[in-house]
């Protein structure tokens, strides 16, 4: 099974994000967090950031949108170009057609489910998708940690994704680090998003490079 390991420039220098993200370039994605104050508490960037983001970056952009009416707002980052375009199921009023609105316009639709989200109604749906994100923090800051009660979920979503027969990767977002990273390698999850594990480090892709390694040594 294919990894992938995606730095969250939630994490990076604001102030030097083209920088920060040449510091990345090892990596599979950038996940960049839309924040809308309202879906969730914080505020970080909007489309416009995005599109020139994308414009600089040497890696393909991974956008998580934790915002209130993706129904309505989500398309524009798909045609920013943003290579994957998650949204929350809490916050779609129709998750499916808003998924395959981002796949018309070419970008992989991903469904992202807080740490309280079961993913039951969801599991019959998953070809509709081509990630599913589980938040192992709840949504709003970087720098929390793992909450090891959503490893059931990641277990029961693996399950579903391998009888689908479809290949939806399995993504994990939040307090991801050398130790949590094998864990949820072990639940089933296949990608990974990490924010100050890598930022924080002295030199982010000899980070990247370890979390891989961390990764890979108990896929089975
Ligand atoms: C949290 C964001 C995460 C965040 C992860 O709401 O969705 O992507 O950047 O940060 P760390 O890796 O520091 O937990
Ligand atoms: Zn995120």
């Amino acid at each position: 099974m294919d990894m992938r390991l995606n730095p969250s420039i939630l994490a990076a220098d604001f102030a030097n994000l083209e920088r920060d993200l040449a510091r990345i370039s090892s990596a599979d994605f950038a996940h960049v967090d839309i924040m809308d104050n309202h879906f969730v508490p914080n505020l970080t960037f909007g489309v416009g950031m995005v599109e020139r983001l994308q414009q600089v970056s040497p890696i393909p952009l991974d956008v998580h949108l934790m915002i209130e009416d993706p129904d309505r707002w989500a398309p524009g980052y798909a045609e920013v170009g943003a290579a994957s375009v998650t949204f929350h199921a809490e916050a779609a009023t129709d998750a499916v057609a808003l998924a395959r609105r981002l796949r018309d316009i070419g970008a992989r639709a991903g469904l992202a489910l807080k740490p309280g989200t079961p993913v039951e109604p969801y599991l019959d749906l998953l070809h509709e998708f081509d990630q599913v994100l589980v938040m192992t923090v709840e949504p709003g800051f970087g720098g929390q940690s793992f909450i090891e009660e959503t490893l059931p979920k990641i277990e029961r979503l693996r399950t579903a994704i391998r009888h689908s027969r479809h290949d939806v990767w399995l993504q994990v977002d939040g307090g991801i680090n050398e130790e949590t990273i094998l864990t949820a390698a072990e639940a089933g999850a296949d990608t990974f998003v990490a924010g100050s594990s890598v930022f924080g480090a002295e030199h982010p892709s000899d980070q990247i490079a370890a979390l891989r390694a961390a990764a890979a040594s108990h896929r089975h």
